[in-house]
């Protein structure tokens, strides 16, 4: 006997059929047990089966709890008053190079005590979560000397053991440089690919590492330096590419199987054909690019024509993207972008899986699956991407149980 049947219900399985490339199922019935999907399918084909609770959905669609592949939800303070400047003309690089921008939030993270920082980024994760996320990727890079760092991802676990929701943590090691390093770019360097990177690997507290590549961020070569330690830790790779000019780090990411290169507004063909030969995933992220009034799309007919799966995630984070509801990244990506609902559901479910590796665990409603999964009082998945912010789940369930 199963432990829970959700039934009266329609779903969208993620899981990808000729014609039907949401794998939807109307009138479904879904069996959970030890916090698994065990079978999803008709709910007439499922009425011999028995479970200790039949749960009636009235009518919702159930999807795969969203999945924010994508943030940066630990740190200290806020900039609204760089909201204020960029609004009278100032841009994120002239506010960056004047000291402001992330260098600001690393001061403040770092000032900030224990309770203030799980505190605020606890409200920041509740936003997300109240909106369907069930996973929520978390990077580190507001603390930039490695027990600043150490503790940001130990902030990260911790969440993830208190809330609801399954954490994902990336050492985002090579956000900024420090003001310490401000002249020694190079042993600062050295310092992550000596102590943090192997540190990070040997506590287990990320899956992969990420960096900021650009003109106001790091080198190609820098970038690689860190890939290279990341792969002889055993870490996988993302990237922080393209964003703001070209610099060749997604073809670099895809040299080194990255899991995913991310923005890209200003990625080339070169680039695109490289992640599509190592399947890397492309993270799109429009609340950046409107925050920032970005007029540089990224080239979304080329990632279709080149096969490249495309995520969509929130970026959430105090400078460029302080976003706090995955279904206004879904509504943004197709609007901003021209992403189609289907694509934007598949951003926030198989595709955000897939940016983490995580695929086989999360963001499609298979039988082995985590019982992972959002009821949606709507008629059409569509309208997820359609309301500009909707509010979020009727029920959210986290490993079979309402959350
Ligand atoms: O993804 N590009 C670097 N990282 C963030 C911005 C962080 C910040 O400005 O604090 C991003 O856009
Ligand atoms: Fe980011």
């Amino acid at each position: 006997m199963w432990d829970r049947l959700f039934v009266d219900c329609h779903a969208a399985t993620m899981v990808a059929a000729p014609g039907n490339p949401l794998g939807l199922l109307p009138n479904a019935a879904i069996g959970v047990q030890d916090g698994r999907v065990v079978r999803v399918g008709k709910r007439a084909e499922l009425a011999g089966f028995r479970a200790a609770e039949v749960v009636p959905l009235g009518g919702a669609w159930v999807t795969p709890g969203l999945i924010d592949c994508h943030t940066h939800l630990i740190f200290g303070g806020n900039r609204a008053n760089e909201h204020a400047m960029r609004r009278a003309g100032a841009t994120y690089e002239e506010i960056a190079r004047a000291g402001g921008g992330i260098a600001s939030t690393v001061a403040a993270t770092r000032a900030s005590g224990a309770t203030d920082l799980i505190a605020s980024a606890r409200r920041r994760l509740r936003a997300l979560m109240a909106g369907g996320c069930t996973t929520v990727e978390v990077k580190s890079g507001y603390g930039l000397d490695p027990a600043s760092e150490i503790r940001l991802l130990n902030t990260a676990r911790a969440l993830g053991g208190q809330e609801a929701v399954r954490i994902v943590p990336t050492l985002l090691a090579l956000h900024a440089l420090p003001p310490e390093f401000a002249a020694r770019r190079e042993e600062y360097v050295d310092q992550v690919i000596d102590e943090l990177v192997p540190a990070v690997a040997r506590l287990q507290l990320a899956t992969a590492v990420d960096g900021f590549c650009e003109g106001i961020g790091f080198t190609l070569a820098e970038t690689e330096r860190l890939f290279e330690a990341a792969a002889r830790h055993g870490l996988r790779v993302k990237l922080h590419a393209e964003q703001l000019s070209n610099s060749g780090g997604a073809r670099l990411a895809a040299k080194y199987d990255a899991l995913s290169a991310d923005h890209l507004e200003h990625i080339d063909e070169d680039g695109i054909a490289a992640m599509a030969e190592a399947g890397t995933i492309a993270v799109l992220l429009p609340g950046a690019y409107y925050a920032l009034q970005e007029t540089r799309k990224p080239p979304v007919d080329l990632l279709r024509a080149y096969g490249v799966p495309m995520a969509v995630a929130t970026d959430c984070n105090p400078g460029t993207s302080p976003l706090l509801s995955p279904t206004l990244a879904m509504n943004m990506a197709a609007t901003l972008f021209g992403l189609t609902p289907e694509e934007c559901l598949a951003g926030m479910t198989i595709n955000a899986a897939r940016a983490l590796g995580i695929a086989d665990e999360v963001g499609t409603l298979a039988p082995g699956m985590a019982a992972d999964l959002c009821a949606w009082a709507i008629d059409d998945p569509a309208e997820l991407a359609y309301w500009i912010g909707h509010p979020g789940p009727d029920r959210r369930i986290v490993a079979g149980r309402d959350a």
